[in-house]
């Protein structure tokens, strides 16, 4: 039994791998490294943005990949995110472009807004990535009366252009894509959201796949990924040693990491795990010729706590 692992996209019918890897917290010193592995170890999707800061490194592993003989550009789908403080119409495109060329490609599949926040803009000289304050003055959020219609109509620009393939959201709630998409030409292929068992996001996930579009879900694995960031990871058992996730486990054959990623996919979402380690990128990826049974999905269901772990450091 092998299912399908990949999603088609509304507007260019593109194939979106519903299994890629995250870059987010991927160390410069083995960024280069850890995406020619994980190319070598299957993944065709790589989740990037400005925000992480190893772009330079992620085109660099994807050029030694493309070189040696390993994929083909084409058979690579590379996403990556516009940062808060370039949301103005006239900074989108260089944004863009400096971005483009730190990764070494001549097009993006997917170019996401990262969150509707939109920043006071930051020079890439003063600071970069700018990260969330100003470089200078106390760490406050210093907001840009820069209106979403104007920033989307220039990523609309950028498919024109034939610079990106597709366009998207991430962080957006229903009143948000609403809005957007009452103006726009383009509607976005996909949302990028926080979801796993402690968020799931039943009522945003159903609207949005009505709409026609696709939903990849972060962090999988729940609190693991913010412990080092926050406090906010401790405020829940983490999911990895959940009894129910690991009966599951131990029943399928199958590791943790597997049946979180693998609950998402029975939900037509895409997943982006990130790992350092050979071992786990390989298994996180078996996603497609196993399944869940229905009493694992309604035990897994029951998890739900309304607990989001992104975001809280927004308001902080
Ligand atoms: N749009 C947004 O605002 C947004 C926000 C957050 C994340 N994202 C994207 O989503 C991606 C994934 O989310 P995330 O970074 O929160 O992380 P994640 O993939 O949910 O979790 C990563 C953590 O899990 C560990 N891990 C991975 N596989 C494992 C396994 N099989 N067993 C045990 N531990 C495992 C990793 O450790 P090791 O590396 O040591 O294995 C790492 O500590 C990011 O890289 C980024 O691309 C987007």
């Amino acid at each position: 039994m092998s299912q399908q692992d990949y999603a088609t996209l509304n507007r260019t019918n593109d194939k979106m791998p519903l299994c890629g890897f995250g870059c987010w917290k991927v160390e410069n010193n083995i960024a280069e490294q850890l995406i020619y592995d994980a190319i070598k170890a299957g993944y065709r999707l790589f989740d990037g943005a400005c925000d992480y800061g190893n772009e330079v490194e992620i085109g660099k592993g994807i050029a030694r990949a493309i070189k040696d003989g390993l994929v083909k550009r084409e058979d690579l789908f590379v996403v990556t995110k516009l940062w808060n403080t370039y949301h103005n119409k006239n900074h989108v495109r260089d944004a863009f472009e400096k971005q483009r060329k730190e990764l070494g490609l001549d097009y993006i599949d997917l170019y996401i807004i990262h969150f509707p926040v939109p920043l006071k803009y930051v020079a890439p000289d003063q600071a970069y990535p700018p990260g969330w304050y100003p470089p200078s003055g106390p760490q406050k959020l210093e907001f840009e009366r820069s209106p979403m219609y104007e920033c989307w109509a220039e990523m609309e620009r950028l498919v024109d252009d034939g610079l990106t393939r597709n366009i998207g959201i991430s962080n957006f709630n229903v009143q948000a894509i609403l809005d957007l998409l009452t103006y726009c030409k383009y509607k976005p292929a996909t949302l990028q959201v926080e979801i796993h068992p402690y968020l799931q996001q039943k009522r945003l996930v159903e609207w949005v796949q009505e709409q026609g579009i696709q939903i990849t879900a972060y962090s999988s694995f729940g609190p693991g990924s913010y412990i080092a960031l926050t406090n906010d990871g401790k405020t829940a058992s983490p999911l990895f040693e959940h009894d129910i996730i690991k009966s599951i486990g131990q029943k399928k054959g199958k590791t943790p990491a597997q049946v979180l990623l693998r609950w998402a996919i029975e939900r037509k979402l895409a997943v982006i795990p990130k790992s350092n380690h050979e071992e786990r990128m390989k298994l996180n990826r078996d996603l497609f010729s196993w399944s869940l049974d229905n009493e694992d999905k309604k035990q897994i269901d029951g998890l739900e706590k309304g607990l989001r772990f992104n975001g809280k450091r927004i308001v902080s």
